[in-house]
């Protein structure tokens, strides 16, 4: 019920393939993929380049977050990349429903992802184009922040609003939650809404002391706290 994206923002680059299959060995679900472009973000990441070339080191999701302006040119580039969700910023799309769709027609799952000040009516008329909300519990751009308190309400705002939009439409959206994800407060943000959390510098900095390359123990630690949380 519960889905786990560590980013691979907080990975070391230089053996990144080796990250991914050690992350998903170590017990990740999705594989979270964080990309900048220096202008709607001030960072600079990878781009489909590096997607394509870990795409066939693992079955497990790949999730494109794109902090990029504009979006649709390289939103098609992931989807030949073989990205499975990919979202982006209203803020960053002339064209929100358009965007929306390309990802749809490209048959990825198509997320939009919502800063800390972005309010909720962004989602008003583009639900039934959602597969999946990311919520920003930190302003993009950088791994290691701490988490934004006032997201607790925002995520419960959501929530509500997805419950709403299930029973209405019968379809189901996934709400995640990106950034300042901890082991110390995962599950309160699990009680606030959240099902799917993308944690950074929390898996990445916490290697097995045997093989720090090996993220087993945090993310058992991660998903002891969510079982706490119950259905
Ligand atoms: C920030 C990125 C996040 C980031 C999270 O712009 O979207 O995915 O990597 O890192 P932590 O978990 O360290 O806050
Ligand atoms: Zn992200």
């Amino acid at each position: 019920m519960y889905r786990f994206a560590p980013s691979l923002l907080s990975a070391n680059f230089a053996r990144l393939g080796e990250e991914v299959e050690n992350v998903v060995a170590s017990g990740a679900d999705w594989v979270h993929f964080d990309v900048m472009d220096n202008h709607y973000v001030p960072n600079l990441t990878v781009g489909p380049l590096v997607c394509k070339a870990i795409r066939p080191l693992t079955k497990a999701p790949i999730d494109v977050h794109l902090m990029v302006k504009p979006v649709d040119r390289i939103i098609s580039g992931f989807i030949e990349a073989g990205a499975d969700f990919i979202s982006f910023h209203p803020e960053a799309s002339e064209h929100i429903d358009r965007s929306l769709a390309l990802i749809r027609d490209g048959g990825a799952k198509a997320g939009l992802a919502l800063n800390p000040a972005t309010p909720l009516y962004v989602l008003d008329h583009v639900m039934d184009r959602l597969d999946f909300i990311l919520l920003m519990s930190v302003n993009p751009g950088f791994g290691g922040q701490a988490f934004i308190p006032s997201t607790l309400d925002k995520l419960a705002a959501t929530r509500a609003r997805l419950d709403a939009w299930s029973r209405k439409s019968g379809r189901h959206l996934l709400l995640e939650v990106d950034g300042g994800v901890k082991v110390d407060n995962i599950a309160e943000i699990a009680r606030a809404g959240a099902d799917t959390f993308v944690a950074g510098s929390a898996v990445f900095e916490a290697g097995l002391d045997s093989d720090p390359h090996r993220y087993d123990s945090v993310i058992a630690r991660l998903r002891a706290e969510l079982a706490t949380v119950g259905a």
